[in-house]
């Protein structure tokens, strides 16, 4: 691709898995089982042009409101994904799982710790993965962490400022976010990093996530690197 400005880091959410498996008569966990394939794809082709890390809306803060089965479904997806993740891995690419993670089944929550760990040190490409992630409780939380700091006598309420709350942030190892992309046509963010947003652009297609295609990346890139971001000066 002949762009000068790749974004360095893409968030990307996954949207229109249960519209895509309606549309063939399919559970909705056919949708999302396609939109896991998709996920591992997005992450080869971002390497692929260039760019540096790449975080994806897997499982929200509110989709426990699901059906059990849809949730079981997705989390088991997240177990057979688990294989492709530790392959990827061992190409240099590392893993940061952003949430409460708590939450999670120990199983997964092991897993999950373990590759956090071990792929600490990789530098090709970041994927970040959200899961049992709100951005409204990922600033909470930060806001948690200083006051229990303050409190301890570590820093003082003066010291909190915009660069030590992003510091305390999930993403704070990531680079800046340069680029939402939401398929599926709804136009929110749907408590999507919003802090993490402040001067990133959004590109927002009509795909299902499903359908997503190397040429759709393209498109979103080539749209970023279209647009003058002057991040409030002239
Ligand atoms: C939104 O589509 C999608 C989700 C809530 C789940 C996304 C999860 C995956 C793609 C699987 C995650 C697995 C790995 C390995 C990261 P929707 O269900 O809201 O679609 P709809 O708007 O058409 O109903």
């Amino acid at each position: 691709m002949e762009v000068s400005n790749i974004p360095k880091h893409i968030g990307f959410i996954m949207d229109g898995n249960g519209r895509w498996a309606k549309k063939r008569g399919m559970p909705r966990n056919f949708g999302h089982k396609q939109g896991a394939a998709v996920f591992k794809k997005t992450i080869n082709w971002c390497r692929e042009f260039g760019v540096r890390a790449a975080t994806f809306y897997a499982f929200s803060t509110e989709n426990w409101k699901r059906p059990e089965d849809e949730v079981k479904g997705i989390m088991n997806l997240l177990r057979q994904y688990i294989k492709d993740i530790r392959a990827m891995q061992k190409e240099n690419v590392r893993f940061i799982f952003i949430g409460d993670l708590s939450r999670l089944d120990e199983d997964i929550r092991v897993e999950l710790a373990d590759i956090m760990e071990t792929s600490r040190k990789n530098t090709e490409f970041i994927v970040g993965v959200a899961l049992n992630y709100g951005g409204r409780a990922e600033i909470a939380n930060a806001a948690k962490i200083l006051a229990k700091k303050c409190v301890s006598g570590e820093i003082s309420p003066d010291d909190i400022s915009e660069e030590l709350i992003e510091k305390n942030l999930y993403t704070s190892e990531f680079p800046p976010l340069d680029l939402v992309v939401r398929p599926s046509g709804e136009q929110r963010l749907s408590n999507f990093l919003i802090w993490q947003v402040a001067y990133a652009e959004f590109v927002f297609m009509d795909v299902l996530w499903p359908d997503f295609k190397k040429k759709d990346l393209e498109y979103a890139i080539k749209e970023f690197a279209s647009r003058s971001r002057r991040f409030g000066g002239l």
